[in-house]
């Protein structure tokens, strides 16, 4: 379901919500599937499509995305429109993280396949929207692979060890195990490079579901992870091990080694830039920040938000109170030549004990941990997601 609030005018002017009409979604409404769509993918019968993970706006679109399912668009009434696969140029499974370069507008995004090989593909939009570049990229298995980074040049693959393995459909909420054996390696490849161009570098086993922002630095790629020991490993929900750090990895394709530096132990996800410095060198991180009690992801018992400084290491934790749990933080610039981290962090924040409607919260990204500058009651409790974005007016206007 999606959830949209329009602001205008310092005032929130209307909530609403709307399921997103998948063709599973449509049949479990009892509706019938919406006529006219493109043709649904393999992965579609294997996986369904419940279109859940996040909302993008790219080239006057909105799309519905999860990882294994074409994308769901939907009008900026959040009413389903349907299927979309680019004009036929793409015929598999997208990302819910594609990544948009904010100097050229163009959009990269990957897709994973269980059923393969190929096992990974890799696509480029340009800022029109015209689908441009498609590589087919060999990876030994198939492994989960939730998000990737841009850099100005190039492209980062992370092929980490939750291997899925389709004797465990049925048996386990998500047919993919932990898979040391697999190894891990990170990819560098060029924005518009192919299968022969991937340098991958070895690097400790390990998970990362989200990645921050990554950046060139001379030859060597750097990239800011939420990273987990394991995933999929003894919780076969995959998140009830121990909580994520914030960790950068600086990649060298010459030496193919990679060297990770702890930034903070402060558990984290959801992390999120300031996206006009996307694929560029950041300062600023804004993440989730669950509160656990015994060190487990299994006993949070509710979420903050969190600002980190890269340049000084330095946290800042928004605790909204006892039982809060905030949903990902979205930073919205004050205007668009502020400096970076100069605007708001967004947020829906609900109650864990789900008696009460969520609220919208609004932060000064500059006074992270003072009083929010504005809370808006919602009608209803907004259940919890997982991504979100804010879209500009005029940006889904063409
Ligand atoms: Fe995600």
């Amino acid at each position: 379901m999606l959830h949209g609030i329009e602001l205008a005018d310092g005032k929130a002017r209307s909530y609403k919500n709307r399921w997103v009409r998948t063709d599973q979604t449509a049949a479990a409404l009892g509706e019938t599937a919406i006529a006219g769509q493109v043709e649904d993918t393999i992965m579609s019968e294997l996986a369904g499509n419940v279109a859940n993970t996040n909302i993008v706006a790219h080239a006057g679109k909105l799309l519905a995305l999860v990882e294994v399912n074409l994308p769901t668009e939907v009008d900026c009434n959040l009413d389903t429109v349907g299927r979309f696969d680019f004009g036929g140029r793409l015929r598999s499974s997208m990302t819910a993280h594609p990544h948009t370069d904010p100097g050229t507008g163009e959009m990269s995004f990957f897709g994973y396949e269980v059923v393969g090989p190929p096992y990974l593909r890799y696509h480029v939009v340009d800022g029109d929207g015209t689908l441009v570049h498609s590589a087919e990229i060999t990876v030994p298995k198939p492994t989960m692979m939730h998000d990737f980074a841009i850099t100005e040049t190039r492209a980062i693959f992370m092929d980490l060890p939750v291997v899925f393995d389709l004797d465990l459909l049925g048996k386990r909420p998500f047919p993919a195990a932990w898979a040391p054996d697999n190894g891990a390696r990170v990819g560098v490849m060029p924005r518009r490079g192919t299968d022969a161009d991937v340098v991958w570098c070895d690097i400790e086993p390990c998970y990362v579901f989200h990645v921050l922002n990554a950046f060139d630095s001379g030859d060597d790629v750097v990239l800011d992870v939420c990273r987990y020991e394991t995933m999929f490993d003894e919780d076969l929900h995959g998140v009830g091990g121990g909580p994520a750090r914030l960790e950068r990895w600086t990649v060298s394709p010459t030496s193919r080694k990679v060297s990770v530096d702890v930034v903070s132990e402060l558990p984290v996800e959801f992390p999120r830039p300031d996206e006009r410095y996307f694929a560029r060198e950041h300062r600023f991180g804004f993440f989730s920040s669950p509160r656990m009690t015994d060190g487990s992801l299994g006993s949070a018992s509710g979420m903050a938000l969190a600002k980190v400084d890269l340049s000084s290491g330095g946290v800042e934790v928004h605790d909204f109170g006892p039982g809060a749990i905030s949903g990902e933080g979205v930073f919205v610039p004050a205007s668009a030549d502020a400096a970076e981290g100069e605007g708001y962090v967004i947020s829906i924040v609900a109650d864990a004990d789900a008696k009460r409607p969520s609220d919208l919260v609004v932060l000064d990204a500059t006074d992270f941990t003072a009083a929010p500058l504005a809370t808006v009651h919602l009608p209803a409790r907004v259940p919890l997601g997982f991504h979100g974005n804010f879209v500009p007016r005029g940006a889904l206007a063409r």
